[in-house]
């Protein structure tokens, strides 16, 4: 570390200390050495950007939508830029693989790039009311709106939670997580760079219960938008409750994935993987963390999973291997400990189960096998590279299991028959729905969650009305 790997709070285009003076140490999960120091905001700190951000909103909402479009391009064009630089601090901070640092960079870049584009189209309508009225509506931004940001995607989810409260003409205070907040501050910078006016975008990290509960709890804030476990995002929204603030919960899943006997097996292995452990090591909210298997290829589709499993590669994010560490020593604590609990709960996995010697937060990828969908590794979220497999017989049974959870983030189905796919969509309980490929979508298409998995959604069009409130304007014109 040297002096030049200290990161300020982003308050008002200007990097500053916190008010306290403290700082936090941001560590390497491959390696537990510490990389960075940075500034630990804390309630003053949330004071003074929510103040910067209301005197910038003034300003910003009546900045003609086209310039907001344009300046949101220009970040979009530095961020995709400066890739390279943006995509090793990523790996460093938060552990991924670097292929999949690289593409969390590009999907931010790529946020910015969309919502661009609707700055100057957030129109409302006319309503025919009788004769003798005009009627509209206007869609207007809510305000100084805050982002409390997780862990597991934190460059990415700064695009897709602050890039549509831009563009509809709110400003934003983001407090990425105290595990990884260089890149949210990377992009904070650049935003300055390319022409942002000060105190539109600020950023401030800091811990969850200082920075974070006084963003949420701030009653100068107009909107809250949260990500990360379904028991904070409890608190965020009764902090916030206290001021009627609204607010936009992107909360935990344990997702089904379901795989027919008249699938391509070979495409439904591999996203299989992909949607448990080649995607950040499991540490995705809308990860594939039960499979949920047909009991007529159970054993063939379920022991070439298993060797499939044992060959992926784990190792330091900078190798680009398959599986790279956990985020924290915390989370790595939490998935040992889900690994014990599969234990008593089914016995020994099927594969992995245990701990590569090495520093690092690595954890290998693990499968419980004839796993009953009750048991704890069946209804909790684990977040980490664990699958638990379970068995079903028919169409019915399938989609019972498969809502059979408090979550409703994402489910996924492999199958070649249309009639079953349109059937598991209508039926089963989930914000967005897999057909033949896990994680199909993208920035256009609306994610959020049913159930306990959230309230409210991101990405696409549906981002922007979390982002607006309507008015409503009538005039009576006849004398
Ligand atoms: P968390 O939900 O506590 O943290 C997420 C964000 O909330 C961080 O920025 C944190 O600083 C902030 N935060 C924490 N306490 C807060 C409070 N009282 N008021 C306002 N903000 C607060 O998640 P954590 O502890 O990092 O991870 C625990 C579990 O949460 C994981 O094992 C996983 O199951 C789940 N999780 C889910 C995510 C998702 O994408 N849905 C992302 C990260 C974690
Ligand atoms: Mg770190």
């Amino acid at each position: 570390m040297s002096e030049t790997d200290v990161y300020g709070l982003l308050i008002d285009g200007e990097s500053v200390p916190a008010a306290s003076g403290k700082t936090f140490t941001t560590y390497d999960p491959a390696t537990e050495e510490p990389l960075a120091e940075v500034a630990r905001g804390a309630e003053a700190d949330i004071d003074r950007a929510v103040e910067s951000g209301r005197e910038a909103f003034e300003k910003w909402r009546t900045t003609p939508p086209e310039e907001r479009g344009r300046l949101l391009t220009r970040l979009a064009t530095a961020i995709q830029n400066d890739i390279d630089r943006l995509t090793e601090l990523e790996v460093r901070d938060n552990g991924k693989p670097l292929s999949q640092a690289r593409a969390d960079v590009e999907g931010c870049a790529r946020y910015f790039e969309y919502y661009a584009g609707i700055a100057d189209k957030i129109h409302g309508d006319t309503i025919p009311l009788t004769h003798g009225y005009t009627d509209y509506t206007i869609h207007e931004p809510l305000g100084v709106t805050g982002q409390i940001i997780p862990w597991n995607f934190p460059i990415n989810l700064v695009g897709r939670t602050t890039a549509p409260a831009l563009a509809a003409g709110n400003v934003a205070v983001a407090k990425p997580a105290e595990e990884t907040s260089l890149s949210a501050l990377e992009v904070g910078k650049l935003a300055v760079d390319v022409g942002f006016p000060s105190g539109v975008l600020n950023v401030i990290p800091g811990f969850g219960a200082e920075a974070g509960a006084a963003l949420a709890s701030h009653p100068d804030v107009n909107g809250i938008s949260f990500t990360g476990s379904v028991a904070t995002g409890r608190q965020v929204a009764k902090l916030a409750a206290d001021n009627v603030t609204p607010t936009h919960l992107e909360l935990g899943g344990k997702s089904p994935n379901v795989v027919f006997p008249d699938a391509d097996l070979d495409v439904a292995l591999d996203e299989t993987i992909k949607a448990i452990f080649g995607t950040n090591a499991g540490q995705v909210c809308s990860a594939g963390s039960r499979l949920l298997v047909h009991k007529e290829i159970h054993d063939v589709f379920v022991d070439e999973l298993a060797k499939r499993t044992a060959d992926l590669s784990i190792g330091p994010g900078s190798d680009d291997p398959n599986v790279g560490p956990l985020v924290s020593a915390d989370q790595y604590e939490k998935v040992q400990k889900y690994v014990n609990i599969g234990r008593s709960e089914v016995g020994d996995p099927i594969v992995g189960g245990d701990a590569p010697h090495r520093n690092g937060y690595f954890i290998r990828p693990t499968i419980f096998d004839n796993v009953d969908n009750g048991m704890r590794i069946a209804q909790e979220e684990i977040f980490g590279p664990v699958l638990s497999v379970i068995e079903f017989e028919n169409d019915d049974e399938a989609i019972e299991l498969a809502n059979d959870v408090d979550y409703g983030l994402v489910a996924g189905i492999f199958t070649t028959d249309v009639g079953r796919a349109h059937r598991f969509a209508r039926d089963v309980d989930a914000g967005q729905v897999y057909v033949n490929e896990w994680f199909a979508g993208g920035v256009e298409t609306p994610f959020g969650g049913y159930k306990q998995s959230g309230i409210g959604r991101e990405k696409g069009l549906e981002a922007i009305e979390s982002y607006t409130q309507v008015k409503n304007v009538c005039l009576k014109i006849d004398q």
